[in-house]
């Protein structure tokens, strides 16, 4: 009997300690393992990348391929059909600067279909616009008090401070979410806005039963294979549709659509630059861990961690990784780099040591290689800039003084380089 509960007391000590391990958190910089930088000049099989051409007919390919199969996983080549529907116009939006436009994207495959809408604000005293595009947390309605703006009918989390107890969305959020938004100050920057709630396109929850993934699968599939798309390839591929349709708006400016994201979004909209090169430009605002962030640093946010809170974001695949980073032959300066030469800005805040700031700084200078091959400049430095000082270049980066969050500061520096680079 005493045997029996030594052994069981055993078992749980034992178990404890293995969750604790998984779960360590570090925020030492001493603690930092060593680890080599894996060379995105250096091909799989050991070639020296000397040519821009070469990064992109070798390097490049294997790279996105590695990201597909081991990463986020890969997205699904064809649908049957793809269609969109102005469900909501109107020429006197945020203080008659603005037109507002609310478009159903419908994709259909295998006799099902899934539709979710994008909000669109352009500036009405200029044509051909530059346009930035994210996907929202909360629904398109949390964007700007806008009462036009269509409440989602999709799931939405519980959130006590919203009143939301039913993962439905209510009037009383309409606006809620302003202050990451700064509708009016894109739209007199000379920038269109738009945005599409992620939880239209697959809701954020551990379940492949439901979003778009649910319209893929053979028969008697339930699950996306281990090399397999999670969400956040569901939400970048839900970009790339809305993409489609713009470039069916002669009223919007395609070719200058900058794709944005904050947090996981940050993550989803590197992803989608990655994989889809019509895209202008590519922000990530404090996307950290499998977004900017450097992985084989294991600072504040691991592999092991995000794979254990948010086990659907990636494919399945990504787990061989866990608490094996030195075993991973890429890191996430590698999913930058896939973005050049187009414009990159990679955004820190100093509070959030959770998205490891100075991971996501290094990889924005890692990256830089494959932009000087182009003969652009990017982060050159390997120094990280003072706080609120950001470096602008084709890269940019900066680290402001807050949270984990979207601010104005964040804004303002995201249009005064925008400005500058999406010609
Ligand atoms: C969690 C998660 C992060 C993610 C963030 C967010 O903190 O651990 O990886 O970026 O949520 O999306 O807000």
């Amino acid at each position: 009997m005493k045997f029996a509960f030594l052994t069981i007391s055993l078992i749980f000590s034992l178990q404890t300690s293995f969750a604790q391990k998984e779960f360590e958190r570090n925020y030492d910089e001493s603690k930092v393992p060593n680890f080599d930088i894996p060379d995105p000049l250096t091909s799989f099989d050991g070639q020296i990348i000397k040519t821009a051409e070469d990064w992109s007919q070798k390097r490049r390919p294997e790279l996105l391929s590695f990201f597909e199969e081991n990463v986020y996983g890969k997205m699904p080549s064809t649908i049957d059909d793809l269609s969109f529907k102005i469900v909501e116009e109107g020429d006197n939006a945020i203080n008659n600067k603005a037109t507002r436009k609310q478009v159903k994207i419908t994709i259909r495959k295998n006799n099902q279909s899934l539709s979710y809408t994008v909000l669109i604000y352009l500036p009405k005293d200029k044509s051909n616009a530059p346009i930035f595009l994210s996907t929202n947390f909360r629904g398109n309605h949390t964007i700007n008090a806008d009462p036009n703006i269509i409440l989602t009918d999709a799931w939405v989390p519980n959130t006590k401070e919203l009143g939301i107890t039913d993962h439905k969305a209510k009037e009383s959020s309409r606006g809620t979410r302003t202050n990451r938004w700064p509708v009016e100050k894109i739209i007199d920057g000379g920038f269109g806005l738009a945005t599409v709630y992620y939880g239209e396109v697959d809701p954020d929850k551990d379940d492949f039963s439901d979003g778009l993934h649910a319209l893929f699968y053979a028969e008697d599939q339930q699950n996306p294979k281990p090399n397999e798309w999670g969400s956040i390839t569901a939400w970048a591929f839900a970009l790339s549709k809305t993409l489609d349709y713009f470039e069916t708006d002669p009223a919007i400016n395609a070719n200058k659509t900058i794709v944005f994201g904050h947090s996981r979004l940050g993550k989803t909209s590197l992803w989608a630059g990655a994989t889809d090169e019509r895209f202008a430009g590519v922000i990530s605002n404090d996307s950290g861990c499998g977004g900017a962030a450097l992985s084989k640093r294991k600072f504040g946010e691991t592999i092991a961690i995000i794979s254990n809170s948010f086990p659907h974001w990636f494919s399945d695949s990504f787990n061989q990784y866990i608490e094996n980073e030195s075993a991973l032959p890429v890191d996430q300066h590698q999913l930058l780099a896939l973005i050049a030469p187009r414009p990159l800005y990679v955004a820190s805040a100093q509070e959030d040591e959770w998205a490891d700031p100075k991971g996501e700084f290094l990889s924005a200078h890692y990256a830089s290689t494959v932009y000087n091959l182009y003969g652009i400049d990017g982060i050159n430095t390997n120094k990280m800039p003072k706080v609120n000082q950001p470096i602008q270049n084709t890269v940019a980066y900066h680290i402001r003084t807050g949270k984990h969050d979207v601010t104005d500061f964040d804004w303002e520096n995201y249009i005064k380089w925008a400005k500058k680079y999406i010609k």
